[in-house]
């Protein structure tokens, strides 16, 4: 088996149901962060990592997804002809090579784990990496190429792993650490969405992952776990119990949980002032609106 990941998993078939009404008609990883949607940042940091492939376990509704990674020949000509060159770099940086991308059906949402399976024969015999484009990682080295070198020395299964506050953590796939070498941790077990008061750490699993093909195996099972679906955590928590070696990898960078109303908001905000061109106007707006409600409180 070679060791290199050259394909990528994206989940998108999920409801998205905490978006709704949005997410009645526009997939959540549709949904822009200042100008560009959510999915990009994902393909982009999946690229940063070496991925070749790039698939994407999709559902109904989500045709415009797939739309995106059309050339948009119209437009091209356009920005073209009006020599906008700077937007006409833009739109070529979302072009994909022909044969990159390939879209696989979940007919049915049972689950994370049960989206990577539907995405099992692309994948063969292979190691391969997970994105969920819900968790935006800011980072100077992209938290994927991180994970990736991180992968080169250890091997076997890895998670991308942060500390989240204790009323947080039962949200979470939560690690039990056995030991730690600078941010690679070594997992004796893996629980998914803890009872509270039952969590073996406050380490949480966020949504980055390189997996070998056996956790593939593990969830031929249809084992359903935390709130009645089949869970990914369960999977890699299974290859622990079969003598594998599974590893958190504590990434450097600020995660934004894009899957949640208030975390899109805040990964909205921190994105514009990124941006020369929006940071003035956007900060003395922010400043002039908190000193108002401020003073109204
Ligand atoms: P979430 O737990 O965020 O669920 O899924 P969701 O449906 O996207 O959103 P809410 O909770 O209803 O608002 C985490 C990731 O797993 C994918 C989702 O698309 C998301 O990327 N997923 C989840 C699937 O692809 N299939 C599933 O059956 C469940």
């Amino acid at each position: 088996m070679t060791n290199k990941v050259t394909k990528a998993i994206f989940p998108v078939a999920g409801l998205g149901t905490r978006f709704l009404p949005a997410t009645k008609s526009i997939p959540k990883e549709i949904m822009t962060l200042v100008d560009r949607p959510l999915i990009q940042y994902a393909i982009d940091e999946a690229r940063a990592a070496g991925i070749e492939e790039f698939i994407f376990v999709t559902s109904r509704g989500k045709g415009s997804l797939e739309d995106y990674f059309d050339r948009a020949p119209t437009l091209e000509e356009d920005l073209k002809a009006k020599n906008k060159d700077k937007l006409l770099d833009v739109l070529n940086g979302t072009n994909m090579e022909s044969g990159a991308i390939a879209y696989i059906r979940q007919h049915q949402a049972l689950g994370l784990g049960h989206a990577i399976w539907c995405a099992r024969r692309l994948i063969g015999d292979e190691p391969f990496a997970v994105i969920l484009t819900d968790d935006l990682i800011a980072s100077e080295t992209p938290c994927l190429q991180q994970m990736v070198e991180a992968y080169e020395q250890t091997g076997g299964s890895m998670v991308a792993a942060m500390e989240v506050p204790a009323d947080k953590v039962s949200a979470y796939g939560v690690l039990d650490v056995e030991s730690e070498d600078g941010r690679i941790l070594k997992v004796k077990g893996m629980v998914e969405k803890p009872a509270a008061g039952t969590e073996p750490s406050n380490l949480a699993v966020i949504g980055r992952y390189i997996l070998t093909p056996d956790v593939l195996r593990n969830l031929e099972n249809f084992k359903k776990g935390a709130g009645g679906e089949i869970q990914l955590t369960d999977a890699i928590a299974d290859e622990i119990a079969q003598g594998r070696d599974v590893y958190g990898f504590c990434f450097e960078g600020e995660r934004f949980d894009c899957g949640s109303k208030a975390g899109y908001l805040q990964a909205t905000v921190s994105f514009g002032l990124e941006r020369e061109e929006l940071r003035d106007e956007l900060m003395a707006h922010l400043e002039q609106i908190v000193a108002m409600k401020r003073a109204a409180e």
